[in-house]
């Protein structure tokens, strides 16, 4: 696709349905290249900054291993190793940065530190996730979606249950409202994104065609779905004390081989970003099985574990997709 070049990636309301659905189709190009042993390094001698405020297993390993199989070079920044953020403002980090790398990656709680980078830096910068967005996910979902699903994207209804005032429903429902999908957010209404992006979500939709709904009823909410969603219920950054209110308040969303019943659809597939508390597997895990008696939280193993789970495709197309941005932005 053309007209990436030198642009930033920070929020999927930055793209047309065009665009981000051209940057999917070079995602594909490119994991078939990969797969095939034909991938051309377009990216020789090109240095990327990977600033990581938040800790990462999928958006790191993605990021370093598409530039090195594009012939990249990455620098990792871990949460305490640069002086961003401690002893450096996000505008100075920018300025120095930028006259040394070819793109940044900045995972951290602000969008509008982010967005500071991106003013300052000179040039592109990419969100790797944001309490307010994941739109790297983002490419990685839909990619998943259309190889699972024989539908066009127009076609697709996916429901996201659980905590969809964060990062990854305010994603999933202004990315399904720019691709003209039918996004379904499956949760208490305290837990609905913030009125602007419901606002931002049903303008796209109304250009696009796509359907929103904001339901707290599950049966209505996941009815049809070819796709069910969750995330984790807390999310990086929130103390730990909030588990208990969360347990309240999300359990009854909680993915179960019942929900998926309940979409109607034999072929009903399961997407979750990860990480994932579905079993007794993690530290996390444990305290919460000693504390709450669950041994699963926003999903069952049944459910992780089943033949409806894509969950390792979606995150081996981290790579892919994050590849594509790079591609398509410096190339
Ligand atoms: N899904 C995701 O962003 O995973 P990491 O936190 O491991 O990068
Ligand atoms: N909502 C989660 C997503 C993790 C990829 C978090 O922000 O921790």
């Amino acid at each position: 696709p053309t007209g990436f070049t030198g642009r930033h990636f920070l929020k999927e309301l930055d793209f047309t349905q065009e665009e981000f659905r051209g940057l999917v189709g070079l995602a594909a190009e490119l994991k078939a290249a990969k797969r095939a042993g034909t991938e051309t390094p377009y990216l020789r001698g090109k240095n990327i900054a990977l600033i990581f405020e938040k800790t990462s297993t999928r958006t790191r390993c993605a990021f370093e291993v598409a530039a090195a199989d594009q012939g990249a070079s990455t620098t990792y920044l871990d949460p305490s190793g640069s002086q961003i953020g401690h002893k450096e403002s996000a505008k100075d980090t920018a300025r120095v940065l930028g006259r040394m790398f070819d793109a940044i990656e900045y995972r951290g709680d602000g969008q509008d530190i982010v967005e500071e980078l991106a003013a300052h830096a000179g040039v592109p910068v990419y969100n790797g996730l944001t309490d307010d967005w994941h739109p790297t996910q983002m490419l990685a979902d839909v990619l998943t979606m259309t190889e699972h699903s024989a539908k066009p994207l127009t076609e697709i209804a996916f429901a996201y249950l659980g905590d969809a005032r964060f990062n990854m429903g305010n994603s999933y429902l202004v990315t399904g409202a720019l691709l003209g999908m039918d996004v379904r957010l499956v949760a208490p209404k305290t837990y609905w994104p913030a009125q602007d992006v419901v606002d931002r979500a049903r303008e796209l939709a109304a250009a696009s065609g796509a359907r929103v709904t904001l339901t707290e009823s599950l049966d209505d909410g996941v009815r049809g779905a070819d796709f069910v969603a969750t995330d984790v219920w807390v999310s990086m950054g929130e103390p730990q004390e909030v588990w208990a209110e969360r347990i309240g308040a999300l359990a009854p969303y909680a993915v179960t081989m019942d929900v998926l019943r309940a979409t109607g659809n034999p072929d009903v597939k399961f997407l979750h970003c990860l990480p994932a508390f579905h079993d007794l597997g993690t530290k996390v895990g444990r305290e919460i099985h000693e504390r709450y008696g669950l041994r699963s939280l926003e999903v069952t193993d049944e459910v992780f574990e089943s033949a409806h789970s894509v969950v390792f495709d979606e995150a081996e197309n981290r790579l892919h997709t994050i590849k594509a941005i790079m591609v398509a932005t410096l190339a």
